[in-house]
């Protein structure tokens, strides 16, 4: 795999998972392992604290909430971030429910930008990993990302979406098909960055 020779650049993660060395967090660390020259922070939802939406209309009128959470926080840090991976394990299908809260408090973006066009060309992408392994099992999440990503105003490519069936354990990781798939996103990172 080629090194990266970028350095400017954060890879900012909101990870859905509640384990912090999880399925999610081992499928990053490989992504991480290539992408050893850029920065790299990871969010927990689990660990944040993130009042749900309650559509108040507050942000209608301004860019910010009437609730000061860890929001706070992460609104700045999604402002900023060059390149944004958000990586979940399905719940149901979809999106653990702390990462929800949080995609839905980016409603904030969404009256924001529908104003201000975001001037700066930022990148996102999901990964997507699940126990099972059924018809349409990612386009739950695949449909709320892509509503995310478009709301935040950022580029995405939804074939270079990281999708993984059949995760339950540490030793579905480690093969030739996994590494082969997270070469091929870490190569997509290095093009897009
Ligand atoms: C509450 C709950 C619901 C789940 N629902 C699904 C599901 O709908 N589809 C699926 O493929 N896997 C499902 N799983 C399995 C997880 O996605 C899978 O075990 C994943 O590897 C866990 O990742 P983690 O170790 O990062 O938490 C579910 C697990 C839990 C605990």
């Amino acid at each position: 795999m080629q090194e990266s020779k970028k350095t400017n650049y954060d890879v900012v993660v909101l990870c859905g998972s509640p384990h912090k060395e999880g399925n999610t967090v081992a499928i990053l660390q490989l992504l991480f392992k290539e992408l050893s020259n850029i920065t790299k922070t990871i969010h927990f939802a689990y660990e944040l604290h993130v009042h749900p939406c309650i559509d108040c209309g507050f942000c209608h009128n301004e860019f910010g909430c009437i609730f000061h959470d860890d929001m706070d926080m992460l609104y700045a840090t999604i402002k900023q971030s060059t390149f944004l991976i958000v990586a979940s394990p399905l719940y149901f299908s979809h999106l653990p429910s702390p990462l929800k809260a949080i995609i839905d408090r980016c409603q904030v973006f969404w009256e924001y930008y529908k104003n201000n066009p975001s001037q700066t060309k930022r990148h996102a992408m999901a990964i997507l990993i699940g126990g099972g392994n059924y018809y349409d099992m990612f386009m739950p999440g695949k449909i709320t990302l892509r509503h995310y990503f478009n709301s935040l105003q950022y580029h995405y490519d939804e074939d270079n979406f990281l999708l993984l069936p059949n995760i339950n354990s540490k030793n579905d990781i480690e093969n030739a098909d996994i590494m082969k798939k997270v070469e091929q996103t870490t190569r997509y990172i290095l093009t897009v960055l």
